[in-house]
């Protein structure tokens, strides 16, 4: 057996040699040997990190079975649900999780699309995006959510709803606070906000689809003061390389941010460290409850977050498609974009944000500070604008309160006395689409 071992032993060092003899050979002999190992150690690291984030974007609970299971149980409402009315609240179907003649089916029409069984039958699949469910002999008896449920959408190349996977790509059809409600207990929802149940069923019928409200659970404020939803659009994952501050009002980095959806938003099982959390005032809620000391057993998030953020990192903005917009127009909005309308000012490209600390107070731009008073910079960040075409459904800005491209461009106009005219707000529109 010993000799067995050290002779299969000596054929990898071997093996090891001649690999290294090849690498060295195809990156050009100027380079010294330990800088073309290295070089070739960071491509590897990076290409495992990006497929293991990849499956932790798809399909990793990081825990949250434990509230919506556990505590929500909504995988009991799952049984009940007839595919048409999973589709209908905005949840999208894998086709590459679906066997051929399960594809034909959906595509010809001759699925039972009211039959909750066969919703069961996907979840079993793992092809329902962003729902990960446990199915024993027909029956759903576990369930988490992952990020793939908000930020990602499907080609529709079967029907709509169907096709295949488009990572990072904003969910505006979601209806969170629906499928939420769906759950049979809402108790303890109701007890974190110190509010009845009647009251956590109507906040969560307020937010509409595309929508949901990452600080509820930090300040309870559910509303604007003009009586409108404060749940935020739910924003692209993609186009975030090189960007310093991510979600509307800059809470953090890709990685923390990552820390605190899987900790706070999923209720997944995790470290969190955020002494701002503390402020009483402001955070109410995560100030009584802790929110910035989590420290839950077991850890199922911390060791994910390197390859979590390198694969939001990798997903680039997609290129508008030509069909959607002018080229003539789009070139000459974006000389005014640089120029006269000066919106390079800030949205620098290709970033489309600021390179640095992209915050601005509610009166630079000219919106009230709702928003930016339950973040701890009480600032807005410079939305990046890559891949603007992919998310216009439910409007524009944090709280989508610009229906159109041509409303923003108007609200700029004022704001900053452009005097622009209505020709040039229709070319730079025409580049917004553009990019
Ligand atoms: C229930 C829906 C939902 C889920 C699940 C979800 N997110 Fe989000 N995500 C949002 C919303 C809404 C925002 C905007 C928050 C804000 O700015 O207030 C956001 C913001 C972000 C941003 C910032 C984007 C930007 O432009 O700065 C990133 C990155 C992100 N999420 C990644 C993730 C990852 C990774 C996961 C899984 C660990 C995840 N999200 C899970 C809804 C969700
Ligand atoms: C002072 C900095 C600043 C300038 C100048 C500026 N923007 Fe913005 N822009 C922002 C900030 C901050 C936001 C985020 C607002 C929010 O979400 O409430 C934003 C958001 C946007 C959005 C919404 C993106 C989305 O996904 O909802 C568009 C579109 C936009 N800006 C286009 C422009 C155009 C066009 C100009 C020039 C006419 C311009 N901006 C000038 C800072 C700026």
């Amino acid at each position: 057996m010993k000799t067995k071992y050290t002779v299969a032993g000596l054929g990898m060092l071997l093996a090891g040699i001649a690999l290294a003899v090849a690498a060295a050979e195809t990156v050009g002999e100027a380079t010294p040997a330990t800088h073309k190992t290295h070089q070739l150690s960071a491509n590897a690291y990076a290409r495992r990190l990006v497929n293991q984030g990849r499956k932790i974007f798809r399909f990793d609970t990081l825990g949250s079975e434990g509230f919506f299971s556990d505590a929500l149980r909504l995988h009991e409402a799952l049984n009940e649900v007839p595919p048409a009315t999973a589709l209908a609240v905005g949840l999208k179907v894998d086709s590459q999780a679906l066997p051929g003649s399960l594809r034909r089916a959906i595509r010809n029409g001759t699925l039972d699309l009211e039959d909750p069984a066969n919703t069961v039958a996907l979840l079993s699949l793992d092809a329902v995006v962003g729902v990960s469910a446990e199915v024993e002999e027909g029956v759903v008896t576990r369930v988490g959510i992952t990020c793939a449920l908000c930020h990602t959408l499907v080609d529709d190349s079967v029907v709509s709803g169907v096709g295949k996977r488009l990572d990072g790509w904003a969910n505006r059809d979601l209806d969170v606070g629906t499928i939420i409600s769906l759950a049979p207990n809402l108790d303890p929802l109701a007890d974190l906000l110190g509010v009845d149940v009647n009251t956590v069923r109507e906040v969560l019928a307020s937010w509409g689809p595309g929508r949901f409200d990452a600080h509820l659970n930090l300040d309870g404020r559910a509303f604007q003061p003009d009586g409108s939803t404060a749940a935020v659009l739910i924003p692209p994952a993609f186009g975030l390389a090189g960007v310093n501050l991510t979600t509307y009002t800059g809470w953090g980095s890709v990685a923390y941010w990552n820390a605190f959806v899987g900790n706070l938003e999923m209720n997944g099982s995790g470290t969190l460290f955020d002494p701002r959390l503390d402020d009483a005032q402001k955070f109410p809620i995560a100030a009584a409850n802790d929110f910035g000391h989590r420290s839950s057993e077991p850890d199922l998030i911390t060791a994910k977050l390197p390859a979590l953020q390198m694969y939001q990192l990798a997903l680039a903005a997609p290129p508008a498609p030509r069909h959607l917009y002018d080229r003539k127009s789009a070139a000459r909005g974006e000389a005014l974009f640089a120029g006269k309308a000066d919106c390079a000012r800030c949205h620098v490209p290709p970033l489309y944000t600021e390179p640095g600390w992209a915050l601005h107070t509610p009166e630079e731009i000219g919106i009230d500070d709702f928003q930016a008073s339950r973040s701890p910079d009480e600032r807005y960040r410079t939305t990046p604008l890559a891949g603007l075409w992919t998310h216009t459904q439910g409007g524009f800005y944090h709280d989508g309160r610009f229906e159109t491209l041509e409303q923003v461009i108007d609200h700029y106009d004022m704001t900053f006395g452009l005097d622009l005219q209505e020709s040039e707000k229709l070319d730079l529109a025409e580049f917004l689409r553009s990019l």
